[in-house]
């Protein structure tokens, strides 16, 4: 790689590096204030995320077999699938051994939360999510992926938000890993959060070493504007995170976070750059 696509990799890193620590000050929030309202809101929801991240992939699976894919090529797929079912798996065990198999799930309408579709090629949200935007805004919000602006560039643009959507979210399931065990359900949460976190922190960021060797000028991308854009989408999680957790911070509390990661005054942590 040379070293201009070497500073771009760098930056992105970076970027995902800060994201994940401004997702801890939401993650600290919502241990200093839980209720069992909280507790059951983000797992329910973060399960029903799982059950789609398990068709997404189905869906990535038939278009890579439509395009031509076959033999070994499939592997990665079918290993990622397996993976967002014990993903799931994990978080519903969870759910059964604190509110009891047979109790209705507490949030309505989880699997409603994340469900997605393929249009011309593209991933799109299905009728069955597009119902539930006023519901979860900040999610919808989040899986948009600046659309209005990747829409405006390079494809590569395009490809970028796709890494760092998905696998930027490890961020989040290890701030999870690290919560403090205070009772069964935090030392389960940490447990399962571990295995997750180094499962996700793949899915997609792996990707961002080759895409930024791909890199060329001749793209036009304005990389000022690209890396405020990805910092605006890291803020878009924190955000939804705090929507998930039921908002443990104020709108001012978030507004501060904004800043940080927008004015690049966050420290980071070694997350990203060590999986890179
Ligand atoms: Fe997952
Ligand atoms: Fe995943």
């Amino acid at each position: 790689m040379t070293n201009a696509n070497q500073a771009i990799h760098q930056q992105i890193t970076d970027i995902l590096d800060q994201g994940a620590e401004a997702v801890k000050q939401v993650v600290d929030a919502y241990v200093a204030n839980r209720t069992a309202e909280r507790d059951m809101n983000w797992l329910c929801l973060q399960m029903a995320k799982e059950f789609g991240a398990v068709m997404i992939h189905t869906d990535n699976a038939r278009e890579a077999i439509r395009g031509g894919a076959d033999g070994r090529e499939m592997d990665e797929y079918f290993e990622t699938v397996k993976e967002e079912v014990a993903h799931y798996q994990a978080y519903y065990n969870l759910v059964n051994r604190t509110i009891g198999k047979d109790t209705e799930i507490p949030v309505p309408d989880i699997y409603r939360y994340l469900v997605t579709k393929v249009e011309d090629g593209k991933l799109a949200p299905d009728e069955a999510m597009l119902e539930m935007k006023s519901r979860w805004p900040e999610h919808h919000g989040y899986m948009a992926c600046r659309g209005d602006y990747v829409k405006t560039q390079h494809p590569w643009v395009a490809k970028v938000f796709g890494a760092t959507m998905e696998g930027g979210a490890g961020g989040w399931h290890w701030c999870m890993s690290q919560v403090p065990q205070d009772d069964e359900f935090l030392t389960q949460v940490a447990k399962l959060q571990k295995g997750i976190a180094i499962d996700e922190l793949e899915h997609g960021p792996e990707e961002l070493a080759e895409l930024c060797r791909e890199y060329s000028d001749d793209s036009g991308v304005d990389l000022n504007e690209l890396y405020t854009q990805l910092r605006e989408h890291r803020y878009q999680e924190v955000r939804q995170r705090n929507e998930q957790f039921l908002y443990p911070l104020t709108e001012d509390q978030l507004e501060v976070i904004h800043q940080q990661l927008l004015n690049n005054t966050l420290s980071g942590f070694n997350l990203y750059s060590k999986a890179a």
